[in-house]
């Protein structure tokens, strides 16, 4: 017997908190992603994950609780260990793969239009 469940859209925060642990769960796996982030302590992904989630929380529900600059971020890191076009197409496609397993509607499309939008202005500010 198959079980056919009917997705639904991306509507709270536990959403968002799901699709950004299941992300990541697939990151650490990546051989392309995952030494990006292999010196990472518990703790420091304790404190991590946390701002991830308020990230996305203020990309789709405009929460105001992000504060961070990514862009900054990743220029650094960039200019420790080059990323690729490869890089951030893995991304982008781990992003939309885990969307997609568990969500469909207007927010989960506006996520991965996002992912890929602020990647697209990602690359452009580190010169990939
Ligand atoms: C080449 C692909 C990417 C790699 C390898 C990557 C890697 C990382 C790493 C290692 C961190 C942790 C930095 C730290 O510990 O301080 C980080 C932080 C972050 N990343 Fe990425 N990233 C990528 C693309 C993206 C994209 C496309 C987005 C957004 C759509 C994004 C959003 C963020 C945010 C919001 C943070 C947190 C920054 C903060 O501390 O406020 N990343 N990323």
């Amino acid at each position: 017997m198959t079980t056919s469940a009917v997705k639904r859209d991306i509507t709270k925060p536990k959403d968002i908190q799901r699709i950004v642990d299941g992300f990541f769960k697939k990151v650490r796996k990546d051989t392309l992603l995952a030494p990006y982030f292999a010196d990472k302590t518990q703790e420091e992904w304790d404190s991590f994950l946390p701002v991830m989630y308020s990230f996305w929380e203020n990309v789709l529900f405009y929460s105001g609780g992000y504060a961070g600059n990514p862009m900054q971020r990743h220029k650094e890191m960039n200019d420790m260990k080059s990323f690729t076009q490869e890089h951030f197409t893995r991304w982008l496609n781990l992003m939309s793969e885990v969307v997609d397993k568990w969500y469909a509607g207007e927010k989960a499309e506006m996520m991965k239009e996002r992912a890929r939008s602020i990647a697209t202005i990602m690359q452009v500010k580190i010169g990939t």
